[in-house]
Formats: C-alpha cells, structure tokens, sequence
C-alpha cells in the first residue's frame, strides 16, 4: 500500500472560501429540529396565558382529555408532582416551565397538549377551560420599585416588591472628584428599548425516553448543548450519560437559543408520560411574545470634560428590565453583564456605574443578543454621550473622538472599571474609516444642504467589545467554568475530524474551524470534518454565544492541532532517521534542515503513525490530540462606522445611504465569512435603530407579537454596505484572533442614531430614543424652528 502524498492543493489555512455548509442549505437539505421525525412520534402545544398577571384559580382539562387525538394533557399539577414545575434559570433565580400559582407575562405556559398531530395538539388548547382572577400588573419598569406596586415574584418566600439586584462597578470617589473638577459636564437620558433576536427558526425540541435503553435523547434549538445536558442530568436527576442532547441545523440563534425553555421540558415529560417521542416547535408569535427578549435597559449617563474636549469621566445610572423570572444569560458574577465596559474606547480615568434589576409583568431574559452579554448597551450609551458632549462643545463628533481614543501605546489598557483590553489600533481605524468615507466632503455636503433646508445627518461610533468568555475562574454560567474541549483526529489516510464542543447556528464553523486546523497542520481543508453540536460526540463545553466560538474553541482547536504537530516531528525524526530538533516544519511537512528533498508530509506520518513504524521511546501511536482551552483574557475586537443618512423633513423617513464599517478582529480565518457576519449585524443594526421594539400597552398585552408589528429590516433598508478592516492580533490567542460575530451588532446602532440626530440638528434636538420610526423623528422636530 502506498502512502497518501500531499496534494498540491489552494485549499490549506485561512483564506476567502465558499462555506461547506452551503452546499446542504442551497439545496434544502438542512436538518433542523422541525425536520425531525421518528416513528410514532407525537406532537405538543402550549396553552399561554392571555394575561399579564393573574391567579390561576382551577384549570379543567377534562374536554381536552377527551379529544380523539389527544394523548396527555399536562398541568402545573402534573409537573409539581414530578417536582418539575420550577427549574432553575440561568441567573440563580427560577422560571416556572407550567405556571401552578400565578401566570407573570402574557404568553406563560400554562398548560401542554400532547396529541397525534400538531393541528389536534393546537384544537384541543381551546378545549382547557383556565379561570383567571386577573390581577393589576406592572409594566413600566420605572414603577415597578413604588411601594404599593403589585409583587410579581410572591412565590419567593418573604418577597415584599420586585426588587432583583443592585449592583456597581468603578471608583464613586474618583468619578464625583473628576466631574467636581470637570469645566463641561453633559447628561442625558436614554432608554435602549426592548428588542427580541427574532432568529429566522423559531424554537423547538423532540423529546425521545426510549424506554428500553433508558437514554433520553433531546434533539433542540440549543446554542449550549452541553450546558443544557448538564442542566437536564441536576434537575431531572437522570444520569448524564443517559442523556444525549443533539443540536442540529440551527436557523440562527442571537442569543435566543442559550437557555431552556418550557417547551424543550415539556417535551421531554409528554415523551415520559406517553412512552413516544414527542415534538414541539412554536410558531413565530410564541417566539416573539415568550421566549427571551434583550436590552430593556434604562440608562442615565453623565459625562465631564475639559472646554477643549479631553473626557475626563462618566457616571452611568441604570434601571434593568429583567421581566418575571430573572433568567438572563451572562456569567454568574455578573448581573448586568459586561455592562461596564461602558467607558467604551477612549483614555479616561474615572468611571462609575450603578444598576438596579427590577421584575416586571413581562416575558424573562435579557440575553446577549448578538453581543457579549450587555455590550450592545454600553456601547450605545457611550457613543451616544460622546455625542451629546460633542454638541455641547460645537465640535466635529469624529474630531472629539479622535482627541480621545486609547493611542496604541496604551495596551495592554486597564479600563477604570477593570477590564485589561488586549490590543487595539484605534486611531488607526477612525482614520480609515474616515477615508474611505471621504469625511470631509461629506461635511461639506452636508452644510450645502442644510443651507438649502434639507436633512442629512453623518454619524460616527467606535465600539469596543469584548468577547470570549471565560477565563473559567472568573466567568461560570451556574457553576459551570466557561472553558472549552476540543479533539482533532488524524485518520490513517492524513484526513481529520475535528469535534468541537460550541455548535454552529449559521456563522459557518464547519467551514473556518477546518481552516484552522488546516492553517496549523497543513492538511487541506476540505479533508477535514467539523463535528459538533451532539453531546455524545463532542467534547464538553459552555456554547456558542458572546462571540466565544472563535476565541475560545478556536484557540482549543488550535493548541490541538499544534499538538499533533509536536506529535508529527517526533514520528518523523524516527522515520527519517534524524533528531526531531534537525527537522523544519513546513506547513504540511517536515523536512531535514539543509534538505528540504528529504522530507515526510502530514499524510505520510499520519500512515505511520497506525503502521509498523517504530516510533520514539514514549510516543504512543495514532495522531491525535485534545485541549480544553481556559482563555486568559478576552478578546478585544474593535471598529470605527460612519452611517449617512437623509431625513424627509415631511414624513420623518430615515433613509440609510451610506453606511462605512472598519472592523479589527484580529487575522481574519475567512474573510468572506467575517463580511457576512459583519453584515448581518449591520443589518441588525439598523433595524434596532429604526424598527425594531417589543413594547406593551398599560395592561400588559405585547404589541409585538407578529412580524406585522416587530419590523425587521430588509434589503430594501440596507444600504450596500461599504466594509474596511484593519489587523490588530490578540496577543493572548494562539493565532491571533478575536471574534468578530456580534461586532456589528453593537458597533452600529450608535452610528445610525448618531446620524440621524445630526440631521436633526437644525432644530436643536440632542436625542431621541429608539427606534428612530417617521412617527417618532417627525415628533422630534414638531414645534421646534428649522435653524442652519
Ligand atoms: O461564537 P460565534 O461563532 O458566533 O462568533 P465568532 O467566533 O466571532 O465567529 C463568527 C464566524 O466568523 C465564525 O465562522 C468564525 O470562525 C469566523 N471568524 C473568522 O473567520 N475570523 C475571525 N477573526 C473571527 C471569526
């Protein structure tokens, strides 16, 4: 038998690839949870409540039971007795997955169907007859602390109001001594209102108890498989090797898919209870209206500087709309997340943040919607005040963060608040993106207009984030440490597998982490298979979210595969009769200094490593290799944007036209797919800026239920976005890389507002809250004179 040669092949390392996933999602054959079905299997719906906040007084499912079709009907009762009724969110509170006492949110499961087909399951929802004693809610966070304000959360024992945490972060002292000091000190309140990932698959699971094995087999729309098998082994009390959690093709996630839902429970007691498999899958109103929400978040910030623009300070104040439960996802020592990297991207001493979680009758969450656990807020608050303080000083907003942006020489950089940014160009990235803008002559064009008494605003953010959680000591979700496994196999022939413990939801990983084991090895990529998202298959880790897949696994990836590097050599040295520190690698083979003609490709030593070749004292045969990585920092990814828009001055119509997005991830794994990341996000962006609100009228009742009323952008909002990169590496990560899934997200909402608010600065209007509708920027400039 002859041994597998190298090919001379383009397909190796990072570079610009078409995604391998594509070549399955193009033509319909994605697997996604709705895609599965089983023999026998059986289907289930929930009952919701119509109310905000009621007493369930009795709940009579005796017609349901009755229906033809209709296995079980599964009450708050059913679930108590199996102790299942409460299980524990993500944040050291509880969520109730079948409400026993009292519903909290319009929309709370109250009762689950299990019948022969979904349309049975649905009739027979309107056969449950609940009787409501329907109670007042509390809707506006602001008054959710009043004294007399209804408890939401009287099932927590001793619980008097509906107060969750206080919490803080910087030096009090030290912020009041430079505001004290400070000649210009600019405030402004600002809310960044409730906005739902709206992920184009809505949420689901099939629950299989196969009652001769004993295993229980969850196939879901989870974006932390592992964590959830975990979750299912504490609560359920089921052994963790019966349990096999599988996370298929995922239709996008954002942060919606992170914890456990009602229905992924219920499903699992319907399969208990009826001996089948049992599926459900919501439709897109239960998604809206039930599963977690982000943002919500009510910020008062406060901002001191010197009459010449050096920033001195900022005091931030914050009210959190946890909703019912407190079931936000972010690390345990964190409350409001990573809310305090507030103080953003520029060089100032003194910061200081308060913020206060409150419940209210409204549906729980709060995730890291496309960004890394509350970032996206920060972030707006402080581009948003920077601009406020540009304003008040009558400066360029781009010069006066210029004048203050973190220089190169300040990294590593300790943040008033604590964080330790691992690298960064920043002044490098304004610059480019104000080039490729052509900055200037948009100022010019813009005063030409403004003379003519048209609307046309410029606006500029500059976004730090910081992604990759952990390190472990720091950062747990429910005492689990946010480190990641990864295995990387070499088979006989020098093709690989490599298994990772995150789990793709259309970021492309089956795509880039091949690359990186192809970038250290040398193998082509498309030699290597990327398996993930099965428990059974994959090592042990926390999931995909906070843009952690490329920081963390991708640096266990990359250790591994360094690792069957080392390997390599010392099979080499053996089968070319030479010492390992005598070989050079060259990626892909190593060769004898001074010779590279006598040489021994990966292939080639991947075959003796399982052949007859005697290998080195110690060295134990096959090639393979596993990390689980422990990150020591974050990664620091950052970007400068500059969005142009035109406001019709009639209507209130926000027009995008241009939109710039310089983006530093570090060395880019593919750019093609770092594009459409950043893309997406952008899209995201605007939408958050102009469309998108989950709001609520007085009684609790979710006006957003449908995508009639949650608008999503389209292309047609979109401008063709006009994209720039710069390189700066992580110092810390093998390769060099941050992540780059959320930046957008968070980096472009501050710039569209900015815009807008800057072409609205004829009538002396400093800030409106999102989103930015016709309806809300025409009533911003009623009444107000048009001055130039
Ligand atoms: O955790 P998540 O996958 O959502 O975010 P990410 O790690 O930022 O990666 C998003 C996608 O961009 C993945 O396919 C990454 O491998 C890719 N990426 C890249 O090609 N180069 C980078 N420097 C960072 C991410």
């Amino acid at each position: 038998m002859t041994t597998t040669e190298q090919p001379a092949h383009a397909d190796v390392g990072f570079g610009r690839r078409p995604r391998v996933e594509d070549a399955r999602f193009l033509r319909g054959k994605g697997q996604y949870v709705d895609d599965i079905t089983l023999p026998g299997m059986l289907h289930g719906a929930i009952l919701r409540s119509p109310h905000a906040h009621a007493r369930i007084v009795s709940i009579d499912t005796s017609e349901a039971e009755a229906h033809p079709k209709v296995k079980a009907v599964i009450t708050g009762a059913t679930l108590e007795s199996l102790k299942l009724a409460w299980i524990p969110s993500l944040s050291h509170d509880v969520i109730a997955v079948l409400a026993t006492d009292k519903v909290r949110y319009q929309g709370q499961e109250v009762a689950f169907v299990v019948a022969e087909d979904r349309y049975s399951a649905r009739d027979a929802l309107e056969l449950i007859d609940v009787d409501y004693d329907v109670l007042d809610p509390v809707i506006d966070a602001q008054r959710a602390l009043d004294p007399g304000a209804p408890v939401i959360r009287d099932d927590i024992e001793g619980k008097a109001d509906n107060h969750i945490f206080d919490w803080t972060a910087g030096d009090k002292d030290q912020t009041d001594a430079a505001f004290a000091s400070a000649e210009v000190v600019v405030k402004q309140d600002m809310l960044y209102p409730r906005v739902h990932p709206a992920p184009l698959e809505t949420c689901g699971s099939v629950a299989w108890m196969d009652p001769v094995s004993g295993k229980l087999t969850i196939w879901c729309t989870t974006q932390a498989p592992h964590a959830h098998r975990t979750l299912y082994a504490l609560v359920a009390g089921l052994p963790e090797q019966k349990i096999r959690v599988v996370s298929p093709d995922i239709g996008g996630g954002f942060g919606n898919k992170v914890g456990i839902y009602p229905g992924y429970v219920l499903s699992v007691v319907g399969s208990i209870v009826t001996g089948a498999p049992v599926k459900w899958v919501e439709d897109r109103s239960e998604n809206l209206v039930s599963t977690s929400f982000a943002r919500d978040y009510h910020m008062h910030g406060e901002i001191a500087a010197t009459r010449d623009g050096r920033i001195l300070g900022l005091r931030v104040d914050v009210l959190a709309d946890h909703g019912a439960f407190n079931n936000t996802a972010q690390p345990t020592k964190y409350p409001a997340g990573f809310f305090h990297i507030f103080t953003g991207s520029y060089d100032y001493p003194a910061a200081y943040c308060t913020v206060k979680g409150v419940y209210t009758n409204k549906a729980p969450g709060g995730v890291a919607y496309a960004c890394s656990f509350r970032v996206t807020e920060a972030c707006y608050l402080v581009e948003r005040i920077v601009d406020c303080l540009a304003d008040e000083l009558g400066m360029d907003p781009a010069e006066l963060r210029m004048k203050n942006l973190l220089r190169p020489e300040r990294f590593p950089y300790l943040s008033p608040t604590g964080w330790e940014y691992d690298s960064g160009e920043y002044p490098r990235a304004l610059a480019k993106a104000m080039e490729m803008a052509g900055y200037e002559q948009l100022r010019k064009e813009q005063a030409e207009k403004r003379a003519r008494g048209e609307l046309m605003g410029i606006g500029v953010s500059f976004f730090t984030e910081t992604v990759g959680a952990g390190p472990r000591k720091h950062m747990d979700i429910l005492g689990l440490g946010m480190a990641d496994g990864a295995e990387v196999r070499v088979h006989p022939t020098g093709k690989a597998v490599v298994r990772l413990s995150v789990q793709t939801q259309g970021q492309g990983h089956e795509t880039t982490f091949a690359q990186i084991v192809s970038e250290v090895t040398g193998i082509p990529s498309a030699d290597i298979e990327v398996v993930h998202g099965d428990t059974d298959n994959t090592p042990f880790g926390l999931g995909t979210y906070g843009s952690r897949s490329t920081p963390v696994s991708g640096a266990a990836v990359a250790v591994a595969s360094r690792r069957i590097v080392d390997k390599a050599r010392l099979i080499a040295s053996a089968m070319l009769e030479v010492s390992p520190e005598d070989l050079e690698w060259d990626r892909g083979k190593f060769f004898v200094k001074g010779d590279p003609s006598t040489a021994k490709t990966i292939q080639e030593i991947a075959f003796a490593s399982h052949g007859t070749q005697e290998l080195p004292e110690g060295v134990e045969g096959h090639l393979d290799a596993e990390c689980v990585y422990d990150p020591p920092n974050l990664t620091y990814p950052f970007g400068a944007y500059i969005c142009v828009v035109d406001v019709d001055k009639g209507t209130g119509q926000v027009k995008v036209r241009r939109f710039i997005a310089v983006d530093d991830c570090g060395p880019r794994i593919n750019p093609m797919i770092v594009e459409g990341q950043v893309h997406g996000g952008l899209a995201d962006g605007v939408g958050m800026a102009l469309m998108e609100v989950i709001a609520f009228d007085e009684e609790g009742n979710c006006l957003g239920g449908s995508f009639m009323d949650y608008q999503l952008p389209t292309a047609l909002e979109c401008p063709s976005w006009e994209l720039g990169e710069t390189v700066t590496p992580s110092p810390h990560h093998p390769l060099g890389l941050k992540g780059v899934g959320e930046s957008a997200t968070v980096g472009s909402p501050p710039a569209v507002v900015n815009a807008v608010i800057d072409a609205l600065k004829p009538y002396g209007v400093r800030h409106v809250d999102m989103p930015l509708t016709p309806a809300q920027v025409w009533r911003a400039m009623q009444g107000r004179p048009f001055r130039t």
